[in-house]
Formats: structure tokens, C-alpha cells, sequence
């Protein structure tokens, strides 16, 4: 294995790595929240989070750096060079059913310094709180040229319903351009219904007037971005619509690589496609739409209020 691994294009084993890496990112949070849930601990659930999202992003940033020292790696938190990290969070092993697939020709030659990972250690977390444990997601995207092109999504806690040992529940996907997606089945929605996914802790008035625009059947609010991506890619929601800013290039990366890799289409409202360079602005200040395929994209952004486009720089 050795041997062809490192033979192997750079793109793919960062996307290797990312694989292993998150699943270990999984067991920190689940050993993080446990402590609350036991009560072992004191602090609140926001320290908990606090917690979870800095061990998690250590973990990711310091295993994928000292594997790829020349890549950009951007998180959602700020961390301090002083902060902990314990040898038991670095990850170096690689993915072997990632590193075995043919990375495309346009890729294989793309070099490290040219590759930005955008990571999100936990996004969904104040749901967690609630009990939707499945909105919780570990998303490491990667993006080359400023464009999304590959990622992971690990959803620590994904059949919790039926799987009572914590530590058995979760799933990873991931994917790349030219490669495919792995970890789920994408699936169509129904058909003579409209569904409409959206924010569950930060409605307001535009994002409401936007979705009434679109005469939904129904609407699911539900937490996370990449949790949000998952229901249109297993048909469960046909459109991801947020008509407002505080969406963040680490929360839609890895989710737009997998959607679109699947044939779904996520811009910002204005239907302008998001960019990932590292030198870029954080916030995606155009708002989110994303839809299960993109044929049907243009139909809802068409739908999006005028007065409602003018408060969303593109
Ligand atoms: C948006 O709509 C939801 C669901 O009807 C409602 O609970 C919420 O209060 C609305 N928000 C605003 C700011 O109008």
C-alpha cells in the first residue's frame, strides 16, 4: 500500500486523509457531549460545544498539515498556536477505498499549494441540544481554482434512532469531481409536491417572505448546512433556500461538491456561483439556494423577491 499511496495524485490522498480524519473527528465529539450528557461535567452545552469545535478542528488541521504542509486550510474557529492538541487526535492514515479509485487527469497534476480545505468541525450544533442528533455534520471541503471539488460530510450520529451504541451510529461521504460520491444513495424527491428546506435558528422576515414566494407544500426546518444537502440529496427536500447572510464558505463547500458531483446545483440567490479562493470573504453574503437537480434551480431563483435580492450582496 505504501508504495502506490504515495504514487498516488496529491488531490486524492488529501481527500484520503480527510476521510480517515473525520471519523476520528466523530469520536471527539461523541466523547465530548457524552461528558454533558452524563453530567460528568458542569459547564453548559455551550462550553461543551465550544469544546467539541475546538478539539475537532485541531484534529482535522493538524493531521492534514502535517500530511500536506504547502495546503490552506480555513476554520470556522480561530484557533491559537498555544491551544492543545494530543497526539491521540492526529490521523495519518489514509482512506484505501478512496486511494483506490482513478483521480481524473485534470486533477492529478493540480499541486498542494494550490488546494484550500475549508473545514467546519460541527455544523448543527445547537440542534444537537435539542435531541435532532442527525443534523450534526463534520464538513471538510476542498476546493481548487476557487471552485468546490471535492469533500467529506461525516454525520457522527446518523441512525440514532435505531442504533443505540453511540459509537457504532454516523456515516461518511465523499466525493470528487470525476470520481463520483460515495456513502449514500442520492434518491428523487416525490413528485407533486413542493419541499423546502431552510433554517431552524435563523428565520427572519426575508427568508420567510422568499419561501412564501415559492408556494412550498411543505417546509422543513431543520439545523446545518451540510444536514440541509443531505435531505435534497436523499429526495427528502427539493430546495435549500436561505435568503439571508450568515452562511459561511466552510459551511457550503464540502456540501456543494457532493451535490453538484450528484447533478443538484447550490449558488446564492441571485444564482451566482460561490467562490473558494483562499483570499476570499468568508461570509456568503448572497444567501444559499441549492436544489436536489439543476434543471429546477432557475425555476426558484426566479422566485426570489426583488426587494428581498436588494438586502443580499452578491
Ligand atoms: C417565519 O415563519 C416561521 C414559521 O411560520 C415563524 O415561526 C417565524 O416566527 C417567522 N419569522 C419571522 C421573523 O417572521
Amino acid at each position: 500500500m505504501a508504495a502506490s499511496s504515495s504514487a498516488a495524485p496529491v488531490l486524492l490522498r488529501i481527500l484520503s486523509a480527510s476521510v480517515s480524519v473525520v471519523n476520528r473527528a466523530g469520536r471527539i465529539i461523541k466523547d465530548v457531549m457524552r461528558k454533558g450528557d452524563l453530567g460528568i461535567i458542569d459547564k453548559g452545552i455551550d462550553d461543551l460545544q465550544t469544546e467539541a469545535d475546538r478539539s475537532v478542528q485541531h484534529c482535522i488541521v493538524t493531521s492534514l498539515s502535517r500530511q500536506f504542509p504547502k495546503i490552506s486550510i480555513i476554520g470556522e474557529e480561530e484557533l491559537d498556536s498555544e491551544g492543545k492538541v494530543l497526539d491521540e487526535w492526529i490521523v495519518t492514515s489514509l482512506d484505501s477505498d478512496v486511494l483506490a479509485k482513478k483521480c481524473p487527469e485534470n486533477l492529478a497534476s493540480i499541486p498542494e499549494e494550490k488546494v484550500v480545505v475549508w473545514v467546519d468541525p460541527l455544523d448543527g450544533t445547537s440542534e444537537y441540544t435539542q435531541g435532532l442528533l442527525d443534523h450534526v455534520t463534520v464538513l471538510v471541503g476542498i476546493a481548487v481554482n476557487g471552485k468546490a471539488i471535492g469533500g467529506v460530510i461525516h454525520q457522527p450520529y446518523y441512525n440514532y434512532q435505531v442504533e443505540k451504541d453511540v459509537y457504532k451510529q454516523g456515516r461518511t461521504l465523499w466525493g470528487m469531481n470525476g470520481i463520483g460520491v460515495f456513502g449514500i444513495e442520492k434518491k428523487a424527491p416525490c413528485e407533486g409536491k413542493r419541499i423546502i428546506t431552510t433554517t431552524r435558528s435563523h428565520s427572519n422576515k426575508n427568508v420567510n417572505l422568499t419561501i412564501d414566494a415559492m408556494k412550498p407544500d411543505e417546509v422543513l426546518r431543520v439545523g446545518g448546512a451540510g444536514h440541509k444537502v443531505l435531505l435534497l440529496i436523499e429526495g427528502r427536500a427539493h430546495a435549500y433556500v436561505f435568503a439571508s447572510k450568515g452562511c459561511k464558505k466552510w459551511d457550503t463547500c464540502a456540501p456543494e461538491a457532493l451535490l453538484h458531483i450528484l447533478g443538484g446545483k447550490l449558488t446564492d440567490m441571485h444564482g451566482n456561483s460561490l467562490e473558494y479562493h483562499k483570499d476570499i470573504q468568508y461570509l456568503n453574503s448572497g444567501g444559499v439556494l441549492a436544489t436536489y437537480d439543476a434543471a429546477v434551480h432557475e425555476w426558484y431563483r426566479e422566485r426570489v423577491p426583488e426587494e428581498v435580492k436588494k438586502t443580499l450582496p452578491p
